[in-house]
């Protein structure tokens, strides 16, 4: 997730920003940079990695007297971390920070006909505003053109976005938009501060003003001339501050893992943006020329991300009738497989750096095989070994036990299995559209009802110290059961499969009693009769029984009740969250450390 800070007064503004940069660095980035505009002129800095670059590069660069001045750390979406792509962007005149997804930059960039110095999104922002600058017919009061020219380029950008943008033509102020992006702002007595989260503000401003969706205007170091969508007045809503800034990363929740739980309809829109255009997915990162030479696909992961891609076997399999190979790269890579050299080959990775996962796709690429890497860190070693890469764009994600990652994973190959079918020809326009109109629903589904996260922390306290946990499902909820006994167990500490439910008269019913505690995912879009009889055969020997249903249960101990879909996937997804929030109630119930669990770490760079 990218981060931005801004600053306007006299106070000397490279520090100032050095630190408010160093207080996002928890929202992970992979590029940074700054922009000053004082007595001096307009001065940029950027730099590539980590914040000391950036350090380095500015040296011993300080700002003189009143400046305004902007700050970002870049998670890149469009366009490889470099110091090209990295914020601020500028022209000759201005600079311009963004967070969010301009979706129209495209057609921007093909309207403004220009040189483009980056590969990025933003950089058209600051194109459309120097052109509307200088065709503003009236240049005698600049804060009213600079704001006619901001108003003039909002209207063109599509997409969400966070904006600070400063021009030589109103020194000492700064233009500023916020659209489905977090963006605030503070007065102190030295000046006026802004950031896109709380962090940097915290121990700097008492207070701070939270802006809506669609708000906009003109700050100077004292005054903050903000407009709503329709240009009129409002008056700043303030609210207090965090008192740490650590309280203020977590944004509120009590772990990261929560905060990354609650994050997911975000991560979900974001991965839509830019991708549904009426009934028709689009990946511009995936030629369909280029998909149309592959007759079938492995999927090779770990983890969680193996979770994802088994979910992902069966969307493939079902939308795009492709065959589907799905791998654990640890068993894969020493397996001396058969690989079929006109397939695809596909990893799946939040961190990029997973060494099994890696190696096994050195393995297939010496095979001669195309691959495709689905992951979190663009310019990570399996990013930069994979032929194509599908950025998962769910920010950083810094709870040791993966969530969002995870449902952003399913997504992606959702819309790819989608696309590819679409190339194919292997759907329908009903079955098509029936399938957008679910994607966008997922959104909303990713939010937990009101109450379900309350009545989970309540029944949690029936479920800390039985002899094991059974997460059963079918079809796509097979998947979901794996991933729902990982999360428990990653974090509780106590032991839990998942199974296939049709597998469990295959021998482990021999361990139902009252002590086993199943999980059953009966989706009532999916073999529901036929996981309902599964889920009666335990309830017979005894098993307790937690159902998490849409349908009324009679032989659960325990229902967790989500809402009734007609997809299976929107059901998928509600229950993700379902099965990770009970895995975080018991371990918290239990005091476990969620975010960083014992013996475990973010990243699996060794065998
Ligand atoms: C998931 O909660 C775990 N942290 C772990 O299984 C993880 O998914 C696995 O190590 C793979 O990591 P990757 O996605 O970064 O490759």
């Amino acid at each position: 997730m990218c981060g931005i800070v801004g600053y306007i007064g006299a106070r000397e503004a490279t520090s100032l920003l050095l630190t408010g940069l160093k207080e996002l660095e928890y929202r992970g980035y992979d590029s940074a940079g700054i922009a000053l505009l004082g007595r001096d002129g307009l001065r940029s800095f950027r730099a590539v990695g980590k914040l000391v670059n950036l350090v380095t590069k500015v040296g011993d660069y300080r700002s003189q007297g009143a400046v305004a001045a902007i700050g970002h750390t870049r998670w890149a979406t469009h366009g490889k971390p470099s110091e090209e792509n990295a914020h601020p962007h500028g022209l000759r005149h201005s600079r311009v920070v963004h967070n969010g997804i301009i979706e129209n930059h495209a057609a921007l960039r093909a309207m403004l006909a220009k040189k483009f110095a980056s590969q990025t999104d933003t950089e058209v922002i600051v194109h459309l505003f120097e052109k509307h600058l200088e065709n503003m017919p009236d240049a005698s009061d600049p804060e009213l053109a600079g704001l006619a020219a901001l108003r003039a380029t909002l209207d063109e950008l599509h997409g969400a976005y966070a904006i600070l943008l400063i021009t030589e033509s109103l020194p000492g102020k700064i233009l500023f938009a916020r659209k489905g992006s977090p963006l605030q702002f503070g007065i102190t007595a030295d000046g006026c501060h802004f950031a896109s989260s709380d962090a940097p503000l915290v121990g700097i401003c008492r207070e701070t003003v939270y802006l809506e969706d669609g708000q906009w205007g003109i700050a100077s170091a004292d005054t903050v001339r903000l407009l709503d969508a329709q240009g009129i007045r409002v008056e700043p809503k303030t609210a207090a501050l965090p008192a740490s800034s650590l309280v203020a990363q977590k944004e509120g929740f009590r772990t990261f893992m929560e905060k990354e739980i609650y994050e997911q309809p975000r991560v979900l829109a974001d991965i839509l943006t830019g991708r549904l255009r009426d009934d028709a997915v689009t990946l511009e990162e995936l030629p369909t020329d280029w998909l149309q030479r592959f007759s079938g696909v492995t999927l090779c992961a770990c983890g969680t991300s193996y979770h994802a891609a088994l979910a992902g076997s069966y969307l493939l399999e079902r939308l795009a009738r492709l065959p589907v190979r799905v791998e654990i790269a640890s068993e894969f890579r020493y397996r001396d497989p058969v690989l079929d050299p006109a397939g695809l080959f596909i990893v799946i990775s939040q961190s990029g750096e997973t060494a099994d996962t890696l190696e096994a796709l050195k393995l297939a690429k010496g095979q001669g095989l195309a691959t495709l890497a689905l992951c979190n860190v663009d310019n990570s070693s399996i990013v930069r070994t994979a032929d194509r890469s599908i950025l998962l764009r769910a920010g950083i994600e810094k709870g040791v036990a993966s969530t969002k990652a995870f449902s952003a994973q399913v997504m992606t190959l959702w819309l790819l299995a989608l696309y590819w079918g679409t190339a194919k020809a292997t759907l329908c326009r009903d079955r098509l559209s029936r399938e957008v109109i679910a994607v966008r629903a997922a959104v909303g589904v990713m939010t937990p009802p009101q109450g379900i996260h309350d009545r989970i922390h309540r029944l949690s306290k029936r479920y800390l110290h039985g002899h094991g946990f059974f997460f059963i499902g079918r079809d796509l909820f097979y998947p979901l059961a794996l991933e729902g006994a990982l999360k428990l167990k990653e974090i509780s500490y106590l032991h839990a499969e998942g199974y296939p439910a049709g597998e469990m008269k295959h021998g482990p019913i021999a361990l139902a009693d009252a002590r086993l505690f199943t999980i059953a995912l009966m989706a009532r879009n999916s073999l529901y009769d036929k996981v309902r009889s599964n889920v009666e055969e335990l309830s017979a020997r005894d098993s307790t029984i937690v159902a998490i249903t849409a349908e009324p249960f009679d032989l659960a101990d325990d229902i967790i009740q989500i809402r009734p879909y007609d997809h299976p996937m929107l059901e998928f997804f509600e229950m993700l969250t379902v099965v990770q929030l009970l895995a975080l109630e018991v371990a918290t119930r239990l005091g476990n450390d969620v975010d960083m669990p014992r013996n475990l770490a973010k990243s699996v760079t060794v065998e």
